[in-house]
């Protein structure tokens, strides 16, 4: 019974195919309902007809195929939606409501040159969705927010690759290495890109055509080789908008072809914050330091030891935050452990002498605890233009006790002095505390002051805690700046 009906079926779909073949033959080209096909064309274009799906009865020998502005129903493609259609050179899928391709959907169409799959709401590319293709131009654009993987376009190629209004910002390099060999043609203007590696230029100079208008480039000296690039090699940027900077400050809203290479600058790190947390077990040493771009930070031990910290990758200009925890040392001597803050524009180090603090006396009421003043040395180095300058000073107060130190006592005591922090835990049983205090140019603070009124003034403190604040670094920084000076000169 089976067999005769599964007989039937497969004899009904032999009638309706031999009808189509003698009712058109090769001269009449069969057009599915609600489309145009023009004769002597095998085109079939069924643009913006209300198609709910592909339809049935595309013609085999169709070489172009347009379905642009139709929302189909089911918004996932697959491969069986293309079989029989060995020779179509064009496929046009913009508009469509697409929101995922399968892997090989495209598979069986080998002689395919031109694929758009542009304005539809694809969110992801999976790995190999496109292998096997090999194209002329494939348009991706219009697609926000869409995601490659990471060999999403393994096993393609194509001459064209077209991705502009796609919100794009951190697409990896990887993606495209397939494409290198093939690619001349990279549309990506009108992204959110803020950087592209340096990397990219080994991709870009293989290319005839590149458009990167209209994104978010963060125009630091990371972003040099770009403008470099861009102002050597303008035949393969002209004709389009020249990429533009969003930022820092002074590069907002500019063209490259409205800058020069010295506007593409790096900032060196300062430091925002140094402190140090004693319990009676750990202490807590943290740093922070900003820069553009975002410093890479080392916190290194007395025995040269280092821990190393690196800025999340796509975050410009921001903080960057090493912790580092130490245990009880068996001697109570100074030991120095320095924090390192490195990025492009050059090394600024912060080094303390740290001292185990010592309790007198374990029971004193949790709001009071000896304050140790220490030695501080700011070593900065950085280099220039290739000229190397580096230069360092050292401050040395005699070590004295400050005596205990209530979260009442004002901070105010110490509001010239330049720096970091400590703190007065607060613990009920085990009371064990810490301190750690940065002077730094006593001496020179009037003058200090006396050039930048507000800048040593400390405000908002949290009560026991010592910190080294941006006003703080500000001062160091013109310190450095004097005693650069001051070294010229002597
Ligand atoms: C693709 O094929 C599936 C399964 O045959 C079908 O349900 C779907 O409607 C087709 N999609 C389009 C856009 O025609
Ligand atoms: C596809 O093109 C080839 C070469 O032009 C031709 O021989 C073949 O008949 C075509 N196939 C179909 C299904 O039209
Ligand atoms: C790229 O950015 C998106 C959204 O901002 C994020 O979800 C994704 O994890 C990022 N991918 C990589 C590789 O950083
Ligand atoms: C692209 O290929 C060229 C030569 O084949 C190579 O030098 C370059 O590094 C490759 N670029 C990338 C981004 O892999
Ligand atoms: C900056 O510090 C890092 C880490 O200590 C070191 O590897 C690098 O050589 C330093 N660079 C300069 C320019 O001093």
């Amino acid at each position: 019974m089976r067999r005769k009906v599964l007989f039937l079926c497969s004899f009904n779909e032999l009638v309706l195919t031999i009808s189509v073949i003698v009712y058109c033959g090769n001269i009449c080209f069969a057009c599915p309902k609600g489309c145009f096909c023009p004769s002597m064309s095998q085109n079939v274009y069924c643009t913006r007809q209300s198609l709910l799906a592909i339809p049935d009865g595309i013609p085999y020998d169709t070489l172009e195929l347009t379905l642009n502005d139709n929302r189909f129903k089911n918004p996932v493609l697959t491969r069986r939606n293309f079989t029989n259609l060995p020779n179509l050179t064009n496929l046009y899928l913009s508009g469509c409501g697409i929101e995922s391709i399968a892997i090989d959907t495209f598979a069986g169409l080998t002689k395919l040159k031109w694929l758009d799959i542009s304005k539809n709401e694809l969110k992801f590319i999976a790995d190999f969705t496109f292998r096997g293709l090999n194209l002329e131009n494939f348009f991706i654009n219009e697609n926000p927010g869409i995601q490659f993987s990471p060999k999403a376009f393994d096993g393609l190629t194509t001459r064209g690759l077209y991705m502009h209004g796609c919100s794009l910002m951190n697409l990896s390099l990887d993606v495209l290495r397939p494409l290198n060999g093939s690619l001349r043609a990279l549309w990506l203007y009108d992204n959110q890109f803020e950087r592209l590696e340096k990397d990219w230029f080994y991709l870009l100079k293989s290319l005839s055509h590149v458009r990167l208008g209209k994104n978010n480039f963060h125009c630091n000296c990371e972003m040099s080789w770009l403008y470099q690039f861009f102002i050597t090699q303008d035949s393969i940027f002209s004709g389009g908008d020249a990429p533009s900077c969003s930022s820092p400050p002074q590069n907002n809203k500019k063209l490259f072809n409205e800058l020069k290479t010295s506007d593409f600058t790096c900032e060196l790190p300062t430091f925002k914050n140094v402190d140090a947390v004693f319990e009676s077990e750990l202490g807590k040493l943290t740093c922070t330091a900003t820069g553009d771009p975002s410093p890479t930070l080392f916190w290194v031990r007395p025995d040269g030891t280092t821990e190393t910290y690196y800025p999340l990758k796509q975050e410009t200009d921001k903080d960057n935050e090493g912790v580092m925890y130490i245990t009880n040392p068996q001697s109570m001597e100074k030991a120095k452990y320095k924090c390192i803050a490195n990025n492009p524009a050059g090394n600024v180090t912060f080094s303390l002498n740290l001292a185990w603090p010592v309790v007198k006396d374990s029971h004193v009421e949790s709001t009071s605890a000896p304050l140790t003043a220490t030695t501080t040395t700011v070593n900065k180095q950085y280099s220039v233009g290739g000229k190397k300058n580096s230069y360092e000073w050292t401050v040395n107060k005699p070590e004295k006790n400050m005596g205990i130190v209530s979260t009442n006592d004002k901070v105010k005591n110490f509001s010239i002095v330049d720096i970091v922090g400590a703190v007065i835990g607060t613990f009920l049983l085990t009371l064990l505390i810490c301190a750690l205090v940065f002077h730094l140019y006593y001496r020179r603070r009037e003058r200090l002051r006396y050039e930048e009124k507000d800048c040593c003034e400390k405000n908002k403190h949290p009560k026991n805690v010592y910190t080294m604040s941006d006003h703080d670094e500000n001062c160091i920084k013109m310190m450095i700046h004097h005693h650069n000076t001051d070294h010229i000169h002597s």
